[in-house]
């Protein structure tokens, strides 16, 4: 068996590799898969894709064309495939979690060094600079943060700022049961919040959920945190948001135009996306290119995970981690059939 991997960087081959064998060879490609790509699977089984490869149905029909078998993500997030069009065509597997740790943590770690200036600070010392002007930050505890989305990685994230002494509000469509916060209605979460943190997926109903009528409620100088996907924040509404002094700072480790320039190096070219330029700039945002999974722990898991999920498709037909095509669930799906609702 064949496998095509799209979008790939040398930690992703890395953490692949071993699984390697003569009966299940890999092809590593450096490209995102596309409709102008998608001929480079031609001869695999499967194919293996990122967060910014492109699965939509011109896509899913060149694959299928191709005699592939399975659409294996290697990440949790579908919204870039049409996963109702793969239906009866090509099955599609994901990575439900593969360390809700480490995105929590290192939404932690930007709100951190957003509020404490450590960004700054790093810079100014690292030129013998120990001025501490323009470096006030605020105290964590006491202060209320507004989680939206409180699944595995929402949840971790509000344990992490339940240690920290923070008041937390949340909301979600199926509120968790026994998380430590109190659920509320979306309007409320951003007239009290201080921070706010999006850890739901992007569907159509939380597409720009983060606006500019959502930011009018906010309070001034709150602070956005987005380790979840970018569509789910207007990015020009947060831009003028943090220029009207609105906002009063957005940690974004996505960005709505991602996927033509995060896990590229840009450096010493132009970027043309002038909204994400004008963002970079401003001393109140930080931004880092889709980071937040990238731990050794979640590479493991998303690679044993992968292959297992493959394995079981192709041996049994039918994997606990292939989409359903009805509700978009693999967890609690309540299809009866063999496969899913393939
Ligand atoms: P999850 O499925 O465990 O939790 C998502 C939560 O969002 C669920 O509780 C669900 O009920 C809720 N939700 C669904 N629709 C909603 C709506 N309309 N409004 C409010 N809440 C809604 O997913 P998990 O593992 O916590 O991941 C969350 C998101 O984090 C993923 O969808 C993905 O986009 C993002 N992610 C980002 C990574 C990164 O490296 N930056 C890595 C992994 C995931």
């Amino acid at each position: 068996m064949k496998i095509a991997f799209f979008d790939t960087k040398p930690y992703d081959k890395q953490s692949f590799e071993k699984y390697a064998t003569d009966d299940l060879k890999f092809k590593f490609f450096e490209t995102k898969l596309n409709v102008d790509t998608a001929e480079l699977a031609r001869g695999c089984e499967v194919v293996c894709i990122f967060v910014n490869d492109t699965a939509d149905a011109d896509v899913i029909d060149k694959l299928y064309e191709f005699g592939v078998k399975v659409l294996a993500l290697r990440c949790a997030g579908y919204n870039n495939v049409d996963v109702k069009h793969a239906f009866q065509k090509i099955h599609v597997v994901h990575v439900p979690a593969y360390s809700p740790y480490a995105v929590a943590e290192h939404t932690m770690a930007m709100l951190l060094t957003s509020i404490r200036r450590i960004h700054k600070a790093y810079i100014r010392t690292r030129d013998f600079n120990f001025s501490l002007s323009g470096l006030t930050g605020f105290d964590l505890y006491g202060k209320t943060v507004g989680v939206i989305g409180t699944g595995k990685i929402g949840r971790v994230f509000m344990d992490i700022c339940h240690g920290f002494g923070m008041k937390i509000l949340a909301y979600d469509k199926y509120p968790a049961v026994d998380a430590p916060c109190e659920h509320v209605e979306l309007d409320r979460l951003f007239s009290e919040s201080d921070i706010i943190s999006m850890h739901c997926p992007l569907t159509t109903e939380t597409y720009h959920i983060i606006d500019q009528k959502s930011i009018e409620k906010m309070k001034k100088g709150v602070v956005i945190l987005n380790t979840s996907r970018g569509a789910l924040i207007d990015a020009e509404a947060l831009l003028d948001g943090i220029k009207s002094r609105k906002i009063g700072a957005a940690c974004l480790d996505v960005y709505e135009e991602e996927s033509d320039i995060f896990f590229e190096d840009f450096s010493g070219h132009i970027v043309d996306d002038d909204t994400l330029a004008r963002l970079i700039s401003m001393p109140n945002v930080i931004v880092t290119s889709h980071q937040a999974f990238l731990t050794n722990e979640a590479l493991g898991n998303i690679a044993e995970t992968t292959i297992n999920n493959i394995k079981e498709i192709t041996s049994q037909g039918c994997s606990g981690n292939e989409l359903c095509y009805h509700c978009g669930k693999t967890e609690n799906c309540k299809a009866k059939r063999i496969g899913k609702c393939f």
